[in-house]
């Protein structure tokens, strides 16, 4: 019912959400600013009757997110609100959730803040298809990220979800890194799929929001109303950049894994670098080049990546994610992002900022 026929995905994000044509009307319609909606009446006489619960800008951009999760759409703030749109409703004391142990670190802040002291209990395990089956038994939540991130390790759902429906537990799947573009969790049997659309969604590294898509009416109902209750929502301006970004995601995302993956080659043929990871979709590309200060010397020396957090942006950016705190990797290990720059250019960056941090070591 969610699918719609015939179009392939990469001309469905130009189309998606778009009203009909109109004679002397915009392609996108611009954004609507509203608080209160002009509402004479009973409260339901329209749609549109305070601009917390509906906004006609939001139910543009919704439908077409939509159009690609096979779902229904509810828009949030930021990746987190949705994330927490998801956890906080669901789980009520003596419930089971079965997490990531490489999770996004604010799920796992979720987990442990806001969930355990209420009595959910979490169950964080590696993202890896036999220690999630063996985290079944009893759960009323399965949250997964695939590709897992930063380690990058990929899960079959479409072979995972009907093991967690027969535990009698839901699938979350955080599909940031992938987007609707290269992964449909939906389709593959998934409950709901949430994302960040801080990242490639919207890919400009200029916007923070999120979303949640599910099918079932109920999850969609209880979704929908936490957002009313919490106040979530984004504003009315940066959904609709966000729409207006979606026209170019599978032009973004194909330079952008293609810039990866020729990225990855690189780093695989030097020896100088070590355990390089892409996961064959994407624009993450993750290795270790041994050493803190070497990490350091390289990002430096990089004319082209820039030193940032985030990930899925038009320009190549990289981390040293370690410095965070939050993930188990190794203290020289890198977090890059490719971006939609001429990938020689890339290439000729990459290679010259490694050559130079070769010299910097970790001191005596
Ligand atoms: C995989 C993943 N999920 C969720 C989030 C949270 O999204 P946001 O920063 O938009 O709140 C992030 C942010 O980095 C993320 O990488």
């Amino acid at each position: 019912m969610h699918d719609a026929p015939g179009h392939r995905l990469a001309t469905r994000v130009v189309h998606a959400g778009l009203p009909e044509p109109g004679q002397g009307e915009p392609f996108l319609p611009g954004p609507t600013f509203a608080a209160p909606y002009h509402l004479a009446g009973p409260a339901d006489a329209s749609l549109y009757g305070y601009g917390r619960y509906a906004n006609p800008t939001f139910t543009a951009y919704e439908k077409a997110l939509g159009e690609l999760e096979s779902g229904e759409v509810t828009l949030f703030a930021s990746g987190m609100a949705a994330v927490a749109a998801v956890l906080l409703p669901l789980l009520r004391p003596g419930d089971v959730l079965v997490a990531p142990s490489d999770a996004y670190p604010g799920v796992r802040t979720i987990a442990a803040e806001h969930l355990e002291p209420r009595g959910v209990a979490v169950r964080l395990v590696p993202t890896d298809e036999t220690a999630l089956r063996e985290a079944l038994p009893g759960a009323r939540l399965v949250w997964v990220e695939t590709p897992s991130n930063p380690g990058l390790d990929r899960l079959d759902l479409e072979a995972l979800a009907p093991d967690v429906h027969a535990a009698g537990a839901l699938l979350a799947v955080d599909n940031t890194l992938a987007t609707p573009l290269l992964q449909r969790p939906l389709a593959l049997g998934a409950d709901a799929s949430v994302a960040s659309g801080s990242k490639a969604l919207t890919g400009h590294s200029d916007l923070v929001l999120g979303y949640v898509a599910a099918r079932d009416e109920q999850l969609v109902e209880d979704i929908r109303a936490w957002r009313n209750a919490t106040g979530a929502v984004p504003g009315p301006f940066e959904t609709w950049l966000a729409h207006r970004s979606l026209a170019t995601l599978d032009v973004r995302l194909r330079r952008g894994c293609a810039n990866a993956e020729a990225l990855a080659d690189l780093l695989r043929a030097r020896g100088d670098v070590a355990d390089v990871r892409w996961p064959g979709l994407g624009t993450v590309v993750c290795f270790d080049v041994g050493s803190p200060e070497r990490a350091q010397a390289f990002l430096t020396a990089c004319e082209l990546v820039a030193e940032a957090t985030s990930f899925g942006g038009v320009h190549t950016s990289a981390e040293r994610r370690a410095r965070w705190g939050t993930d188990a990797v190794p203290d020289g290990f890198i977090r890059l992002s490719a971006g939609v720059e001429d990938i020689g250019d890339l290439a000729t960056d990459l290679t010259r900022a490694l050559d130079a941090s070769r010299s910097a070591s970790r001191p005596a």
